[in-house]
């Protein structure tokens, strides 16, 4: 377990509401959560519970096009980023804190050659001869997967499938040799053996410059297999926080139990099953109380899951935290037997 000095990155009450015409979005309803320095940080939760609007808010990326309104703090090394200007912005962004976003096209620019993107990531760190940039550049594409790497140097991003464009992107984050990198769905849309690939590069980069990584992934697989810390969120909220271990062998939501029950029995390229009931809300209609509470198994009618929303409170030792009324029932609780993890958290 890496050591624990000040965080890298603190994020505190973020809260980030979308606004149409006739409703509002909360996307992020007052998350908070710390990165370590070296450390792996798995960010779990059912599709839109407001993962990637958080990874993007950390460096501004959620498009100007939408009215959106954000409040909180998010502490880059002790700076706000979000009270930073846009050229404090733009130098952190690549230098300092690497995305890889979900959709890779909110990243790449579609005008530049990808070789010219990278070769910008390269140079970054000081002035390298042209011959010895394009040598290195083409090397991280055949490092991440991509075929022809020296034909594919000299394309546009649009010439790339999506998934090369996502592999692309994690050349270039890690080119820069950021001390924070943030994967969001790295390996989603990849075939198992470019998946391996992916992390060993992501793992190598973190081994090589001691970077801290944000791994965001429905794989709970992955997130056993890469993470030290893991962090569940629902509905725009953090309802669990623990050690991966204590994740996966005691967790102490019903939710993460949920999730975790759902972990395929084998490990493959199963579909993620599952057992948790009905769907997560809309977050233009989120339910009072405990944001859980109509899929809930231990909220049983009770009134106070109706009413008042559960804070996330310590539950154990080892900073293991959960938003729930009732945690002192779960305790003993574990979602399938340690020997079916698949990962490394049995
Ligand atoms: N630009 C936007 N304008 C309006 N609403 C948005 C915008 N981006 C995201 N949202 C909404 O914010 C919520 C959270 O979305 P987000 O993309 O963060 O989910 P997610 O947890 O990353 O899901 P997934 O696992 O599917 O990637 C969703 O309800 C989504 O519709
Ligand atoms: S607070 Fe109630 S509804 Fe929410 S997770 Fe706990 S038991 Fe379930
Ligand atoms: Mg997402």
């Amino acid at each position: 377990m890496p050591e624990r000095d000040a965080p890298l990155l603190s994020i505190r009450d973020l809260r980030i509401t979308f606004r149409t015409r006739t409703e509002s979005v909360r996307a992020v309803d007052g998350v908070s959560f710390d990165v370590y320095r070296g450390e792996t940080l798995g960010v779990v939760g059912e599709s839109g519970c407001g993962k990637s609007v958080t990874m993007l808010s950390v460096l501004r990326l959620i498009p100007p096009s939408t009215r959106v309104e954000t409040s909180g703090q998010i502490l880059f090394d002790g700076k706000n980023l979000l009270q930073a200007s846009k050229r404090e912005i733009r130098h952190i962004r690549g230098r300092r804190i690497a995305l890889i976003p979900q959709d890779p096209m909110t990243c790449l620019d579609p005008v530049l050659k990808v070789g010219r993107q990278i070769r910008e990531a390269l140079e970054a760190h000081g002035k390298l001869d042209a011959a010895e940039v394009e040598r290195r550049g083409v090397a991280l594409l055949e490092t991440v997967g991509i075929p022809e790497a020296g034909r594919r140097y000299d394309q546009f991003p649009h010439e790339y499938s999506g998934g090369m464009r996502q592999r692309a992107m994690i050349a270039m984050g890690v080119a820069n040799a950021p001390s924070l990198l943030i994967a969001d769905e790295p390996t989603t849309a990849l075939d198992v053996t470019i998946q391996a690939q992916i992390m060993d590069v992501l793992r190598a980069a973190q081994r090589d410059t001691g970077a801290s990584l944000v791994l965001v992934s429905h794989d709970l697989g992955l997130i056993a297999e890469m993470a030290d810390r893991v962090v569940v969120m629902y509905a725009g909220h953090v309802v669990e926080s623990a050690a991966v271990q204590a994740i996966f062998s005691a967790p102490r939501h019903p939710y993460t139990l949920g999730l975790i029950g759902s972990l395929p029995q084998t490990t493959g390229n199963e579909k993620w099953l599952r057992p948790i009931p009905g769907s997560p809300p809309d977050l233009a209609h989120v339910p009072s109380g405990c944001p859980f509470h109509p899929r809930c198994f231990l909220a049983r009618g009770r009134e106070i899951c109706r009413t008042t929303r559960p804070e996330l409170q310590s539950v154990a030792a080892g900073e293991h935290r959960s938003a729930c009324h009732f945690v002192a029932e779960l305790e003993g609780a574990s979602a399938v037997p340690a020997a079916t993890h698949g990962g490394g958290a049995a």
